[in-house]
């Protein structure tokens, strides 16, 4: 029986394991590997703080996920088959490593803040905002 996601610990195995698949995925690794050149030094610790925000509600993550995906967007449009293959291996690597309440959580937030990101980057923007 698999154990659930309970510290910093087992976010840090589920992150450390979700990029390394991540980064030779033929879908989204290039994005990471080849246009945002990702510093992983500087961003797994980001997502370790990111996912100890979402899950355990410590205001740990300092950032703003939706400009630095705005700004990746441009460079290589993010669209279903990007975010399919995103959620595809998120999914995949917590079930792998974990069973429990908290994984099912993690896997419902990551749902809907990849549907919402991509339902962001996807709408057109206003030319006079309307509020
Ligand atoms: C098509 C799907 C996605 C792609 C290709 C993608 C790609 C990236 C890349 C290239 C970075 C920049 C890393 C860097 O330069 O340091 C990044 C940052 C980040 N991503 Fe994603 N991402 C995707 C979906 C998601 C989803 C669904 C989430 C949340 C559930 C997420 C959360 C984050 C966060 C929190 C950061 C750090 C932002 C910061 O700088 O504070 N991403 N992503």
């Amino acid at each position: 029986m698999k154990k659930d996601i309970n510290d910093r610990n087992d976010l840090i195995l589920l992150v450390d394991t979700f990029y390394g698949r991540v980064q030779e995925n033929l879908v989204i690794g290039p994005i990471f590997t080849d246009i945002a050149k990702v510093d992983w030094a500087h961003h797994l610790p980001k997502m370790y703080d990111f996912w100890e925000s979402i899950l355990f509600g410590k205001a740990v993550y300092k950032g703003n996920p939706m400009i630095r995906h705005f700004d990746i967007n441009d460079k290589a449009p993010l669209q279903a088959t990007q975010f399919e293959a995103w959620k595809d291996i998120f999914f995949t690597t917590v079930d792998d490593l974990f069973q429990g309440e908290n994984a099912d959580t993690i896997k419902q937030k990551a749902q809907s803040i990849a549907d919402l990101m991509h339902f962001k980057i996807n709408s057109p923007k206003p030319k006079f905002p309307i509020i």
